[in-house]
């Protein structure tokens, strides 16, 4: 099987160009099944998750051309209501065409997704607010089977957990019901706006874009106009690449980004002692020698993002002193670190708290396995900066969501190769 090369302490230097975000563009594609006609995406990120998605659609009956990172696609034809088990385990986001399916066709089976490899992950909190707008859901062999013959109608939801996919299916599904529905403690991530925007520039009337209160006006039934938009930039990324230039105290400028997306990863990296300048659509990481310990606690938007804690804890290897991150997103986000440990670093796990004791210049290249995807970027990371070459396993879960990963990072300078040989 494929694996990732990087020989460690090569000096880094100059810019990158950050891509469109994985998930934002996942609800997006989504929320196409509630388009009327084709729609043209700017800026799509050319990675596996996408194409799994793109794969369902067309099993759906749907149809699109990707060239470069703009993607036409059309779900005119749509002819099937059913997302099978075979593509929907490989990505668990596949659960996203849940409520737009609901929506327009009044009925629709989406395998449960099931477990991943970070947590339990249920969607317990997706279903019971489908219900509540009226659809009668049933478990059956594995499948949700979901019917509401007179279509979705407008509620009140009240999310007992912020959820970042939960909000994104009740908004979708809530633009074609009838009448009015509300979501109490909606996710507040950029990626979510994104998608309020796009339903409301295609007519749908939503109150409230930004805050824990939405409220959206139904269409009943009527598919929308929606018209072509560019994909927001990618904060995980960008907060990655940033992480990049921090580890290996090289100065790196992060082209194409929205700082404001980032001001949780800006704060913390200026705790750890780096320098930031930035300007509207770009920040420079100016390292540090003396990289200082940090506490994280993640949480949702616009706290610490979960999905960057693998490469701060990759980051706090290299700290002058002791780091803690307190993981309070999903029980199971921990995998990576006995990879690091394979690496030679000081860590220890206690629950959803770990506390990394960091040493600088002290890892050691070695054979390490990624086991989903941004604890593959932790790997990435320490890899960069560790004696000898680091062989990452695996990668595939990297593919899922960095696009061109390899190319960026030789563009700057470091010595990245794949290999099959075993
Ligand atoms: C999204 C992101 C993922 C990110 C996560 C948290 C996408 C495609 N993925 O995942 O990268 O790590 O947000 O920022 O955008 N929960 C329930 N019941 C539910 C739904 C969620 O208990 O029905 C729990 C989850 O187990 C988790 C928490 O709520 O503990 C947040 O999960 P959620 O925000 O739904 O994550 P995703 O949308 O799956």
């Amino acid at each position: 099987m494929t694996y990732l090369k990087i020989l460690g302490q090569k000096k880094l230097k100059g810019s990158i160009d950050i891509s469109g975000a994985k998930n934002a563009s996942l609800p997006l594609i989504a929320a196409m099944i509630l388009a009327k006609d084709e729609v043209l995406i700017k800026n799509i990120p050319n990675v596996v998750d996408i194409n799994t998605l793109l794969k369902l659609i067309v099993k759906l009956g749907g149809t699109f051309n990707k060239k470069d990172n703009k993607l036409r696609i059309s779900t005119k034809a749509l002819n099937s209501t059913k997302a099978n088990y075979d593509i929907v385990k490989t990505m668990r986001a596949s659960i996203l065409v849940l409520g737009p399916l609901l929506a327009r066709f009044g009925h629709c089976e989406v395998s449960l997704p099931g477990g991943c490899a970070i947590g339990q992950r249920p969607v317990d909190l997706h279903l019971k607010a489908l219900e509540q707008m009226g659809a009668k859901i049933t478990i059956n062999h594995g499948y949700i089977e979901a019917v509401c013959k007179d279509g979705l109608k407008g509620a009140k939801i009240v999310f007992d957990k912020v959820t970042v996919g939960g909000t994104e299916n009740i908004l979708m599904a809530a633009s074609l019901a009838k009448g009015e529905t509300v979501i109490i403690n909606a996710a507040k991530e950029p990626e979510v706006i994104q998608l309020c925007e796009v339903l409301k520039d295609a007519g749908v009337e939503i109150q409230g874009i930004g805050t824990s209160k939405l409220i959206i006006q139904g269409t009943n039934k009527k598919l929308l106009n929606i018209k072509s938009f560019s994909i927001i930039p990618d904060r995980i990324e960008a907060g990655t690449y940033m992480c990049a230039a921090a580890i290996t105290k090289c100065e790196l400028t992060i082209n194409k980004i929205i700082p404001l997306h980032l001001e949780a990863i800006i704060s913390k990296l200026e705790e750890m002692n780096c320098k930031l300048i930035q300007n509207e659509t770009s920040i420079t990481i100016i390292p540090t020698n003396d990289i200082k310990p940090v506490n994280i606690i993640t949480s949702e938007y616009p706290g610490f993002p979960t999905d960057m804690q693998a490469q701060f804890m990759a980051l706090a290897t290299q700290a002058n002193g002791t780091s803690t991150i307190d993981e309070r997103l999903f029980e199971n986000r921990f995998m990576h670190v006995s990879e690091l440990l394979r690496l030679g670093a000081n860590i220890q796990l206690n629950g959803n708290i770990a506390t990394i004791n960091g040493t600088p210049n002290k890892l050691n290249a070695t054979d390490v396995m990624a086991t989903d995807l941004r604890a593959s970027s932790a790997l990435v990371l320490c890899a960069l900066v560790a004696k000898g070459q680091t062989n990452i396993h695996r990668i595939y879960h990297l593919d899922r969501g960095y696009e061109n990963l390899d190319k960026k990072l030789k563009n700057i300078g470091a010595e990245v190769s794949r290999s099959n040989k075993t």
